[in-house]
């Protein structure tokens, strides 16, 4: 995956793909557009141009005949030399340089006088026969212009013909390309998005199954991916890629069914080990406690042993009993329900915290009237306990716990909250996970085993419930929200 720049959003393929038809749309019609109007100007140009020669010609000859007559030359009007030509013709006559009859054909075919400039840039047009433009500005605007040296009398003919109709033609032709291919580009840009997106169609259908089956809850044990690509044709790029992904979401719907049942398999032989150790360890116990009764004809090493095997047993019969109920709350089984006042739940956890920690200072705060929840009251008392037992066990003595009964418009909190030293942060982020335990924890005699806030967590999700912890030295909040078994309001 290659990151993308930041600040800058990537374009989709559907418009990338419009723009492209639209770009190369554009680059075409400029082109022949502007090939068309050059070609089309040069035409009319070279048309002009030899109507220009052939006007020469004729002022020449108009000119000899006035030279003829005299020495000198004689004034006159300047249509006399420009026969045959219409308005806007312009005819220039120098002598030795200097200008002896100028003008232009007026809209009435009458001569019009040309102002000093355009004087100037018509004698300046090179005697060779060549037609070329120059601008006259003012009411002529442009024009193609030719000087002719009459032999060698000094005399040059300057004739010159309007562009005007040539740019205006030109102008149109331009006005009605652009016109033309601004409307092709805004067609080939709307049928191009609608084809595009037509032949995008599949794709969005497998973005959309793909957003379907990341939406799947695949961490709460979900192992049916029921969704699939519709169009699969292998003949399209695009079927192509719904066949690969249908493929993909086979294969993993059989890995996660596969590990599920083998997840099924350990769960049921840790349900099975927990329920079949209950029996010999409830023996030995017992075997233990009727040894020690004895203890006084016991020799002392044999009495202590025999203590120890019955602590152990103890120990261990808790273990046993944390797990058994951890798998039976993994195999997602139902707890039995019921109307449970949870306030009277809490009270009941603190007194016995309170014998079991005199040296603790316990602060209780419940609501005058209790908040009922659906649920089973010796696994809410067993949720409770365990945040109490970790605030009185991991926290020293003479530390102060608070625990308060929150009922909420649609659930009840309760929270555990001691100024004890607080959890390790490393701990935190899997504090509610199997056998977690501090350093201290650890090293305790008779030790903890790490499970106590994995069942309350267990038991709280099973109750549609959730825990949170918010830990500092100093200050430790444990609040375990569920929903009441009627919501106020
Ligand atoms: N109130 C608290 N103050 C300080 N540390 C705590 C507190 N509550 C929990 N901890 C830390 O979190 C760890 C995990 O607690 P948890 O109850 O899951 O296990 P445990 O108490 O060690 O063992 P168990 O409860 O199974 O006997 C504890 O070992 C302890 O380090
Ligand atoms: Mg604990």
């Amino acid at each position: 995956m290659t990151a993308e720049p930041a600040g800058r959003t990537p374009w989709s393929l559907r418009r990338r793909l419009v723009l492209g038809i639209v770009a190369l749309l554009a680059l075409l019609a400029v082109v022949i557009g502007g090939v068309t109007v050059a070609a089309l100007r040069g035409q009319l140009v070279a048309r002009l141009d030899r109507v220009l020669l052939a006007a020469s010609e004729r002022t020449t000859a108009a000119v000899d005949d006035v030279v003829v007559g005299g020495p000198g030359f004689p004034a006159g009007s300047i249509v006399d030399i420009l026969p045959g030509q219409g308005a806007g013709a312009v005819g220039l006559v120098t002598v030795d340089g200097q200008v002896v009859r100028a003008g232009y054909v007026g809209e009435d075919g009458r001569p019009q006088l040309l102002t000093p400039v355009q004087l100037q840039a018509l004698a300046d047009v090179p005697d060779d026969r060549a037609p070329r433009t120059v601008s006259l500005g003012g009411s002529l605007g442009s024009y193609r212009a030719v000087a002719t040296p009459l032999g060698d009398s000094g005399i040059t003919v300057v004739n010159g013909l309007s562009l005007a109709e040539a740019d205006a033609t030109t102008s149109q032709l331009v006005t009605t390309v652009a016109a033309v291919g601004l409307a092709a580009i805004a067609l080939a840009a709307l049928l191009g998005s609608l084809v595009v997106r037509v032949a995008l169609r599949p794709l969005t259908r497998v973005v959309e199954t793909a957003t379907r089956v990341s939406e799947l809850p695949l961490e709460s044990g979900e192992v049916l991916m029921p969704e699939r690509v519709p169009d699969t044709t292998s003949s399209t790029e695009v079927g192509r890629v719904g066949a690969a992904l249908n493929r993909l979401l086979g294969k993993v719907e059989g890995a996660l069914a596969a590990r599920h049942a083998s997840e099924q398999k350990v769960r049921r032989f840790v349900a099975d080990a927990s329920h079949e150790l209950r029996t010999p360890l409830a023996t030995i116990r017992g075997y233990a406690e009727l040894g020690r009764r004895e203890s006084e004809q016991l020799p002392p090493d044999t009495a202590r042993s025999l203590e120890r095997i019955e602590a152990e047993s103890v120990r261990m019969t808790t273990l046993v009993e944390d797990m058994l109920l951890l798998a039976r709350l993994d195999a997602g089984r139902e707890l039995p329900r019921e109307p449970v006042g949870i306030a009277r739940v809490v009270v009941e956890a603190v007194a016995d915290a309170h014998v079991a920690g005199p040296a603790h200072h316990w602060l209780l705060d419940v609501p005058e009237e209790d908040v009922q929840v659906m649920g089973e009251p010796a696994s809410l008392h067993q949720a409770v306990a365990n945040l109490l037992a970790n605030a009185r066990i991991h926290t020293p003595p003479g530390t102060t716990v608070r625990v308060e009964v929150l009922p909420r418009p649609d659930s009840v909190v309760v929270t555990v909250t001691d100024d004890g030293p607080g959890i390790d942060a490393a701990l935190v982020p899997v504090l509610f996970e199997r056998f977690t335990r501090g350093d201290d924890a650890r090293t305790r005699a008779g030790g903890s085993t790490g499970l106590g806030l994995a069942i309350t967590a267990a038991i709280v999700e099973a109750h549609g419930g959730e825990v949170r912890v918010d830990s500092a030295p100093g200050r430790t909040a444990f609040a375990v929200e569920l929903p009441r078994s009627s919501p106020l309001g």
